[in-house]
């Protein structure tokens, strides 16, 4: 398996059997994470933000300063020279002189791919428009790992924006890997993307509702998605769509015991306040495993792990 000068632009470049060694990397990364080390020490991770962001960027830099390396980059493209009209292959051209490895968030979809064909560093996909974001699976997976033991044998039921929601094509992907049970819960208007489906469905068990109380009873993952509004081209749509779900202490009555429930965040309305307080809220836990998965993939792929 080799991860070294490797870029991540698509969680389906990637087979099972990589998927699982990540996973194994950021646990014995994990030691490592509560403190500090200097396995990266002279490199430097480049963050290239077309689009908001405050978990992913900052994760990012953090795992690196972690294992010893520095950032670089920008989280607001209009105090670069995108805004004289630059664009993504010459500041990619530029910023590779600068830096070993690239994390890249764009609004267009195929933008990292791009920049991966241009580039002779690693790109990492830190989000590309509404397509995909393969890290936040990763991290999704190892969040699963670690607090159910296991990812086969699962009933996960991703709740919310599938349409627009890059996190959940990206987890679905990766989820279809295993043996699970996917149920996919949204608005008719935001159902999974056709090109999701058609892959997932040749390998897993996929069934779609609009209706969560139909098998929250049966689910032992819930993952709530925000409704991407800056995605919609036509606000009346969101309107429509606005609130469309949200969990309180009173909705999960019917919900297993050990029910975990996820977001990759940021939550609007989804998931009230009071649930935080219950063990079944994991999302907090899932930005910590944030940044221990993004040391272990800055660790494969600039080749400080043996
Ligand atoms: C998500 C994103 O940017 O796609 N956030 C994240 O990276 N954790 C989810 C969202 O914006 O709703």
């Amino acid at each position: 398996m080799e991860f070294r000068e490797r870029d991540i632009i698509s969680i389906k470049d990637f087979t099972r059997a990589e998927i699982d060694y990540i996973l194994e990397t950021a646990e014995a990364i994990e030691p490592i994470a509560k403190s500090t080390s200097d396995m990266l020490r002279g490199k430097i991770l480049a963050t290239l933000f077309f689009e908001p962001s405050t978990r992913t960027r900052l994760s990012f830099e953090a795992a690196m300063h972690k294992l010893g390396g520095n950032s670089i980059g920008f989280a607001e493209a209009d105090m670069t020279s995108v805004k004289k009209g630059e664009n993504l292959a010459d500041t990619i051209r530029v910023i590779e002189n600068y830096a070993d490895i690239i994390a890249l968030r764009h609004p267009l979809e195929g933008a990292a791919r791009l920049a991966g064909e241009f580039a002779h560093i690693p790109i990492i996909n830190a989000g590309s428009g509404a397509e995909e974001h393969p890290t936040q699976a990763m991290l999704d997976l190892y969040t699963i790992l670690k607090e159910r033991g296991r990812i086969n044998g699962l009933n996960i039921t991703l709740v919310g924006d599938l349409r627009y929601g890059r996190t959940v094509h990206s987890l679905a992907y990766a989820l279809s890997l295993y043996d699970i049970r996917l149920f996919l819960i949204s608005p008719e208007l935001l159902r999974m993307r056709r090109e999701v489906l058609d892959v997932i469905t040749e390998k897993i068990e996929v069934l779609e509702s609009a209706s969560i109380d139909e098998v929250l009873p049966e689910t032992d993952v819930l993952y709530m998605t925000r409704i991407q509004k800056e995605r919609f081209p036509d606000l009346a749509e969101y309107a429509k769509v606005k609130g469309a779900y949200r969990i309180d202490l009173e909705s999960l009555k019917e919900a297993k015991r050990d029910l975990v429930i996820m977001h990759p965040l940021p939550r609007v309305d989804e998931i009230a306040d009071e649930v935080d307080e219950t063990p079944h809220a994991r999302y907090f836990q899932q930005v910590w495993n944030g940044i221990v998965m993004r040391m272990a993939l800055l660790a494969l792929i600039l080749g400080a792990t043996e």
